[in-house]
């Protein structure tokens, strides 16, 4: 079976199929992923989760390249969309597509995704109408956490609301296939959701049930993360795990109950 593209998902939205998505950047994680997602996000959360950065502001291409290199080899059936890191895009819709052109290039994903409404519109049409499926990603935007003043939840207020339902039909009409739903309140992502001027595909975190689709940041929903944000679920407790199996290792080389003898080779 081949794998999902970007227009595959858009289809979704029309049949009223849900979208499954989860991020993944390591090969292993992804192929467990593979069977139930529709699409793999290699997000640049990877700074925070892997590397123990403070945002995701100092995230580059090449370890994007990389990450997204291991989820194609774990994968066989997902979409792959990888994030474009800040300041791999922002400056010209030149320079957004020389960079998503190397992403795809260099590592067979079938789309990007980068963050920002209304502004933006551009460089998705751009993107779009030279072969790089764009996804969308609106409300709490990471990479805008210093002019955000913090990670703060988007939609208080009625001007908030309206910028927030044109930056979304701005993107769509620019033809991103889906647009990321991040941090807003309930109501007026479930607004954008709804909105039949919204025709891409809405993939909600922290944000609404009435999204296409939903997707969390895998290890905040296996309990790996140390703190996780309140719209995260645990599906899991992977923290607790790995720290059991760490202790009873550790305590077992120490008394010399590890390696016993099947865990040894014997002389030919
Ligand atoms: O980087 C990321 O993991 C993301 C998701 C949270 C949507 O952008
Ligand atoms: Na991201």
């Amino acid at each position: 079976s081949r794998r999902l593209r970007a227009v595959d998902l858009a289809k979704r939205k029309a049949e009223g199929r849900k979208i499954i998505a989860l991020t993944a950047y390591h090969a292993h994680t992804a192929g467990i992923l593979d069977a139930y997602c529709d699409f793999i996000l290699v997000g640049d959360s990877l700074g925070m989760v892997m590397h123990g950065m403070e945002s995701t502001l100092p995230v580059t291409l090449e370890m994007m390249i990389v990450q997204a290199q291991a989820v194609m080899r774990g994968t066989s059936r997902s979409l792959v969309v990888v994030d474009m890191p800040f300041g791999s895009y922002e400056a010209s819709r030149e320079q957004a597509f020389l960079s998503a052109a190397r992403v795809l290039k260099e590592t067979g994903a079938g789309a990007i995704k980068l963050e920002g409404g209304a502004r933006f519109a551009d460089t998705v049409a751009f993107l779009t109408e030279r072969g790089v499926p764009v996804m969308g990603h609106i409300g709490l935007t990471p990479q805008s956490v210093n002019t955000m003043g913090g990670f703060k939840v988007q939609g208080h207020g009625a001007g908030d609301e309206a910028r927030l339902i044109s930056d979304a039909r701005a993107i769509s009409d620019a033809g991103a296939f889906a647009i990321v739903l991040e941090g807003i309140v309930e109501p007026v992502a479930r607004a954008i959701a709804t909105d039949p001027a919204v025709t891409a595909a809405t993939i909600g975190i922290g944000a609404t049930s009435a999204c296409d689709g939903q997707i969390l940041v895998l290890e905040d929903m296996l309990g790996l993360s140390e703190r996780a944000p309140k719209f995260v679920k645990g599906y899991g407790s992977l923290r607790a795990h790995i720290e059991g199996a760490v202790r009873l290792y550790a305590e077992e080389v120490r008394e010399g109950r590890f390696p016993a003898d099947e865990h040894t080779y014997a002389p030919r």
